[in-house]
C-alpha cells in the first residue's frame, strides 16, 4: 500500500489532519506554537483539568504510589484508590457497582462485546460515537442501526427483529458532535416494553446534566438493573479513564470478560486520585455547573442573535453546520487569525462538516461575546 499516495488523496480532499500540541495547561486559553488562543476546543467543560485541588490529589498519589501501575487490574495494577473510585462512581451514578477502564474508548470497546454474544441483537443510534461503533464491530451480536434519536424507527426495528433472546439498545445521552440529547426517559420505557437492556454512553452528560450525575438524573430515570451507564473521567471530570456503572452481576462479569480491561495495564493511581477528587469537587461546588449552564445559554443566545442556526439544548457542545470542508476550514482558520481556536470537524468523524464549539465554566461572558462576533465576521 502506498501511504504517501493515500496522504496526498486526503490532502486533495481537504481531509488531512494535523496535530496541534499546546505548550501550557488546558483551560480558558491555550498556547500553541507560542501563540495564545481563546480555547473553544476542549471537553474539560468544568475547567477541572487544571484545578489545583485535583492536580494536588494526583500529585499526592504520585508521590505515595509512584507512576506506572506495573500490571493490569486483575494482577497487581490496582490500588485502594482504584477501588475507592469505583465505589464512588457507583454511588454517584446510583448503581450497585462500577468498574474503571483505561479510557472511555476502552470501556466501549471492552464492555459492548463482553456483554453481547451471538444470541443478542444490538440496536445502535446512527450517530453513536466511534468507540461504540468499534465495540459493536467486535461483538458477535446481530446489529441494527436506527435513525438518529428516532424512537419510532427503533421500535419498528425492534418489532422486525423477531424477538432475539437478548436485546441491547445503545445510545449516547449527549451526542459528542451534535450536542443534542437523547430521550432517555422514553428509551427506558421502550426498553422495558421489549425487555431490552439500555446502554447509555454518558460521556458528555456526566458533570453537565442532572447536577453532574448525568442523563438519568436529568430525566428522573431511576437507575435499575436494565440500564448500563458508561462514562468517562476524561471530559467534565478533567481526568482520564472510562467507567461502566451497573448491577453487581454486570460489573463482576465485565471483570471476567472485558478484554480491554483484562489485557491492558491499569491506569496510574494518580489518575484514580484525580477522578475521585473531581467527583467530590463537583458535588461540593454546584455553582460550577450553574456557571457552565449560564455560559452555554449565553453562547447559544448570542449565536442565534447573529443568525446562526443553533438549538437551545443545555449542553456545552454547539455545532455550526457548514456546506463544505473548504468553508469549515476557512472559517476555523479565520478564527485562529483572530486568536480563537474552534476546531473544524470533517468526515469521516462526521458526515456534515462543522465547527464544534465547546463551552466551559472557565470562559468569561466577554470571551463568548468575542466568539459570536468573530464568527459573524468570519462567515462573511
Ligand atoms: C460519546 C463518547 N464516548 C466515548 C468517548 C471516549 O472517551 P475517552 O476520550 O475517555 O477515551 C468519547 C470521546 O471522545 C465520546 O465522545
Amino acid at each position: 500500500m502506498d501511504y504517501y499516495d493515500k496522504i496526498e488523496q486526503l490532502r486533495a480532499h481537504d481531509l488531512l489532519r494535523t496535530v496541534k500540541d499546546r505548550d501550557c495547561r488546558t483551560g480558558r486559553t491555550i498556547t500553541i506554537a507560542g501563540r495564545e488562543f481563546l480555547n473553544f476546543s476542549s471537553n474539560d467543560y468544568l475547567g477541572l483539568a487544571s484545578n489545583p485541588v485535583i492536580v494536588r490529589a494526583a500529585q499526592n498519589a504520585l508521590s505515595d504510589l509512584g507512576h506506572g501501575a506495573g500490571a493490569s487490574r486483575l494482577l497487581s495494577g490496582g490500588t485502594s484508590l482504584h477501588a475507592m473510585l469505583e465505589d464512588k462512581t457507583a454511588s454517584f451514578k446510583g448503581t450497585a457497582k462500577a468498574v474503571m477502564f483505561n479510557s472511555g474508548y476502552a470501556a466501549n470497546t471492552g464492555a459492548i462485546p463482553a456483554l453481547t454474544d451471538a444470541h443478542c441483537a444490538i440496536f445502535s443510534d446512527e450517530l453513536n460515537h466511534a468507540s461504540i461503533v468499534d465495540g459493536c464491530r467486535l461483538s458477535a451480536a446481530k446489529k441494527y442501526i436506527y435513525r438518529h434519536n428516532d424512537l419510532n424507527h427503533l421500535e419498528t426495528l425492534l418489532r422486525k427483529s423477531q424477538n432475539p433472546p437478548n436485546i441491547f439498545v445503545i445510545t449516547e445521552s449527549v451526542f459528542s458532535m451534535d450536542g443534542d440529547v437523547s430521550d432517555i426517559y422514553n428509551l427506558d420505557m421502550l426498553c422495558r416494553k421489549y425487555d431490552a437492556l439500555l446502554y447509555v454512553d454518558d460521556a458528555h452528560a456526566t458533570g453537565v446534566l442532572g447536577n453532574g450525575k448525568g442523563a438519568l438524573a436529568h430525566f428522573n430515570v431511576t437507575p435499575n438493573n436494565n440500564i448500563i451507564q458508561m462514562g468517562t473521567y476524561s471530559k467534565s471530570l478533567g481526568s482520564v479513564g472510562g467507567f461502566v456503572a451497573a448491577s453487581e452481576a454486570v460489573i463482576d462479569y465485565l471483570f471476567n470478560t472485558a478484554r480491554s480491561l483484562i489485557y491492558s495495564t491499569a491506569l496510574p493511581a494518580s489518575a484514580a486520585a484525580a477522578s475521585l477528587a473531581a467527583i467530590d469537587y463537583i458535588v461540593a461546588h454546584p455553582e460550577l455547573i450553574s456557571r457552565l449552564r449560564g455560559n452555554i445559554t449565553a453562547c447559544r443566545r448570542m449565536l442565534l442573535s447573529e443568525g446562526f442556526s443553533v438549538s437551545m439544548d443545555l449542553t456545552p457542545i454547539i455545532p455550526i453546520m457548514l456546506d463544505s470542508t473548504v468553508e469549515t476550514l476557512r472559517i476555523s482558520g479565520r478564527l485562529l487569525e483572530m486568536g480563537i481556536y474552534v476546531p473544524a470537524i470533517r468526515p469521516p468523524t462526521v458526515k456534515t462538516p462543522r465547527l464544534r464549539i465547546s463551552i466551559s465554566a472557565s470562559h468569561e461572558q466577554e470571551d463568548i461575546a468575542h466568539l459570536a462576533n468573530a464568527l459573524a465576521e468570519a462567515r462573511k
